[in-house]
């Protein structure tokens, strides 16, 4: 497991526990690594579990719950590492890019990445499955990146997870309980960005880094403000 993995695991102890903590968990657990970790490195993915297993018994937190919020945290990390895999106009055109584009691009970067196998299919404009594919048991994990991804974007996104023959499936379903979703006119944008104006915390308007694609994140057809009617406008908040 590459490197990135553990430093950025170290900081969670830290940051959310203690410092102090971190070291208990590197003194009671036998790392054949000894926890000296470095972001380029490539360590046992078994010293991730061992390492979750301690902090857990130490935290009374279950693993599960652990790996979902260090999932959470390392995507907001991966944003900042890596922004341009974010430039996307929504958390499904994201997610669904993972296993055959990021994760491709990642494995070039590092040869030595050992990445799961996401089988992704989409069912309508509001559905996105992933099924989780890993010889390691890092699927709360997922689950964590996932949730980070759908916060990124300001998505409304439900999850779903059960178990199939070919692995941990999650089923997302979009939420938005506005009548539209209403785009500004395109404006070459350094980032993607929320509107000024896009009214519905649920529902956000997005604008895509010199992107003509203006894809509503809740899945729904978007309008372009100049060609909806009045009343849309009205609704959506535009003037
Ligand atoms: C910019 C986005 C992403 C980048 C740069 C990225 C990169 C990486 C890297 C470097 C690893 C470690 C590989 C190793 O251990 O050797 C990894 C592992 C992993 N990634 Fe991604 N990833 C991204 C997004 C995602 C997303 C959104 C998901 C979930 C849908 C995901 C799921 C996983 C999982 C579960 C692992 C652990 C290994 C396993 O389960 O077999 N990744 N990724």
């Amino acid at each position: 497991m590459k490197g990135v993995v553990f430093t950025e695991f170290v900081e969670l102890v830290e940051g959310t526990f203690s410092p102090h903590l971190m070291d208990e968990l590197f003194e009671a657990v036998s790392l054949k690594s000894g926890g000296a970790y470095t972001s380029v490195g490539t360590y046992d993915y078994l010293e991730m579990v061992a390492l979750a297993t301690e902090l857990s018994q130490r935290t009374g937190v279950a693993v599960p719950e652990l790996l979902r919020a260090f999932g959470k945290q390392l995507l907001r990390q991966f944003v900042i590492k890596f922004p341009a895999f974010f430039e996307t106009a929504n958390a499904f055109e994201f997610l669904e890019r993972v296993d055959g584009y990021i994760h491709v691009e990642v494995k070039k970067l590092y040869p030595d990445a050992e990445l799961p196998r996401f089988a992704v299919s989409r069912s309508g404009d509001d559905r996105l499955e992933m099924v989780y594919i890993s010889d390691r048991p890092f699927e709360d994990l997922a689950f964590g990146l996932i949730e980070g991804a759908i916060e990124h974007f300001g998505d409304s996104v439900e999850i779903d997870r059960d178990t199939t023959d070919a692995g941990i499936r999650f089923v997302l379903t979009a939420r938005c309980e506005e009548p539209a979703c209403l785009y500004n006119a395109p404006i070459a944008a350094p980032s993607v960005s929320v509107l000024p104006g896009s009214r519905p915390s649920n529902c956000l308007s997005r604008r895509v880094a010199n992107s003509t694609r203006r894809i509503c994140s809740c899945g729904r057809r978007a309008t372009n403000w100049k060609n909806a009617s009045r009343r849309e406008r009205a609704n959506s908040g535009w003037r």
